[in-house]
């Protein structure tokens, strides 16, 4: 690298969902406040950044994602005021603040769609889908929701459908109009004129769908209780052409203001993805990369050759970044177990490319069993397995009741996990041992060594099945990571001959010297190795 990399490419970046992060005020929801008074603590794990799931006015349907208003702060969360001081804090500390950008849809409650849906010849009429019935009365086609059932939804007061491709509750934007684009793109500007430092925009390759309403084929083997999301290949309402244009629009729209950042939720298979980078790279910094959320398997092979594809596609001059885990998916360390997680938390944190963590994995947490009544996500209205609640529970702060989120007493929005007493930052950083001091001795590292933040990627081919190695180089300063994805010991070799030393284990027990002729790895062990 060159330049001098910007603090998106050398940092790492971390979620927040809003509603179980740290409840401020003792109404068992998590709000701004909360989150100024933890401020500290993230300057103290060694993050960068904080990504804010919305934190807009909201009936939330769908927990935030279907906006009332753009420009202001849901009571729940606080008030416009308590943003503005979250940002002065935040950057008090050298933090920077990300908000979520939700530009696809907005909530039914929205102004513009009660002002859309009142007629026919209203003005603000074509700023959502509105289409007539098919022949039979039935919906225009056959596209399916997100979250289950039709995309589209009648309206008896004026006789038409309009699409929805998450809840009915969020009807979807019509990106072709360019007075919506416009509004959109002041809704970025009202943002960044309040000092906030970038956007993670919501579902951005499925802002376009077809002109002609042509059906999406059906994806072979989904099944009824399969997630929803995945019964349609989405040919006619994802990465249609067109998109290109509106994310160098927007793109446009935070360069405007200096050095922002720009990441893109994008879930397309890589070769797909490369494109969301723009040809001049003038498209977002980051489209998100997350083939670790999606992985079917973890195992050695599967994830290096995930990683050296993904390293040869990136065009010149784009950045990498990694994701383990988010507020739409298992938390990572209920999919590989605690122990396979603290190396996946090292993989994560030594791969070159900005890192982003979901709120709680730095400890491990996992997934909680929500009994189906007290269950709240849209997702899983069809079947509760496909619900989000569970990785989404409230953060674990102390053994106290209610883990330290809400005060005793208190009835939390989603019930706290019931290894909090054990599990939770206080105890965790008391404990040489334990995950979250992995996680922060990482940070720590990947801050001191710029062979972490921005040195060259190398695969290192070894003949052992269940390990994953690889060289991190930068200005002759030489790391070797090697990764055990085995739930048994592991001879590594050959890796490049000569001595080495052990500076960091995930298991937080050894520094040593080694012949990497010979390198023994304990079951779910990973090690970062200075070299000679
Ligand atoms: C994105 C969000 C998800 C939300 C959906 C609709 O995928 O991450 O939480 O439900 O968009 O906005």
């Amino acid at each position: 690298m060159t330049q001098t990399p910007s603090w998106w490419q050398t940092g790492t970046i971390y979620q927040i969902y809003p509603r179980s992060f740290m409840d401020g005020n003792g109404d068992g929801i998590g709000d701004i406040p909360g989150i100024i008074s933890k401020l500290d603590y993230l300057r103290w794990l060694g993050v960068d950044a904080i990504w804010l799931s919305p934190i807009y006015p909201s009936p939330m349907a769908d927990f935030g994602y279907d906006i009332a208003d753009y420009i202001d702060v849901h009571p729940i969360f606080g008030k416009l005021s308590d943003m503005e001081q979250l940002i002065v804090e935040a950057h008090k500390r050298d933090l920077k603040v990300i908000l979520d950008f939700v530009p696809n849809h907005t909530s039914d409650e929205h102004p513009w769609f009660q002002e859309s849906r009142s007629s026919r010849d209203n003005p603000r009429r074509d700023w959502y889908m509105w289409h007539d019935p098919a022949p039979d009365g039935g919906p225009p086609n056959n596209w399916t929701s997100f979250f289950g059932g039709s995309a589209w939804q009648f309206d008896e007061q004026t006789g038409q459908y309009y699409l929805h491709m998450f809840d009915v509750k969020q009807p979807d934007l019509n990106w072709r109009n360019p007075d919506v684009r416009e509004a959109m793109y002041n809704v970025l500007r009202f943002w960044l004129e309040r000092g906030i430092d970038g956007f993670r925009v919501d579902v951005l390759w499925m802002l376009l769908k077809d002109e002609q309403l042509r059906d999406n084929p059906q994806r072979p083997g989904w099944k009824p209780g399969d997630p929803p999301y995945a019964r349609q290949e989405g040919r006619y309402t994802e990465d249609q052409p067109g998109i290109h244009e509106i994310v160098r629009e927007m793109r446009k729209t935070l360069d405007d203001f200096g050095e922002r950042v720009f990441i893109g939720e994008i879930y397309l298979p890589i070769h797909r993805l490369m494109h969301y980078y723009g040809e001049m790279l003038d498209e977002a910094h980051l489209p998100f990369n997350f083939q670790f959320v999606t992985t079917p398997t973890w195992e050695a092979r599967t994830i290096q050759s995930m990683v050296h594809e993904y390293e040869e596609a990136l065009p010149e001059g784009a950045w990498p970044n990694w994701v383990l885990g988010n507020h739409d998916r298992p938390r990572v360390a209920s999919r590989l177990g605690r122990e396979q997680a603290r190396v996946a938390q090292m993989l994560l944190l030594t791969l070159r490319g900005t890192p982003t963590c979901y709120y709680g994995d730095e400890l491990g947490m996992q997934n909680v069993a929500i009994p189906p009544e007290m269950m709240h996500d849209p997702q899983g209205k069809d079947n509760p397995v496909n619900s989000r609640d569970p990785n989404r529970t409230p953060m674990q702060w102390d053994d106290t009741p209610n883990a330290g989120f809400s005060p005793a007493g208190v009835q939390t929005w989603l019930p706290i996990a019931s290894d909090y007493q054990n599990n939770n930052v206080a105890a965790e950083q008391q404990d040489p041992c334990s995950f979250l001091t992995l996680t922060r001795t990482l940070l720590t590292l990947r801050r001191a060594l710029p062979a972490l933040s921005q040195g060259t990627y190398q695969t290192l081919d070894q003949d052992n099945a269940n390990c994953f190695a690889f060289l991190r180089e930068h200005e002759g300063a030489r790391y070797l990571v090697v990764l055990n994805f085995a739930d048994a010991e592991q001879i590594v070799k050959p890796l490049p001959a000569g001595q080495g030393r052990i500076i960091l284990s995930t298991h937080l027990d050894r520094e040593e010297d080694v012949d990497l002729a010979h390198l023994q790895l304990r079951a779910h062990e990973g090690c970062l190795i200075k070299l000679a």
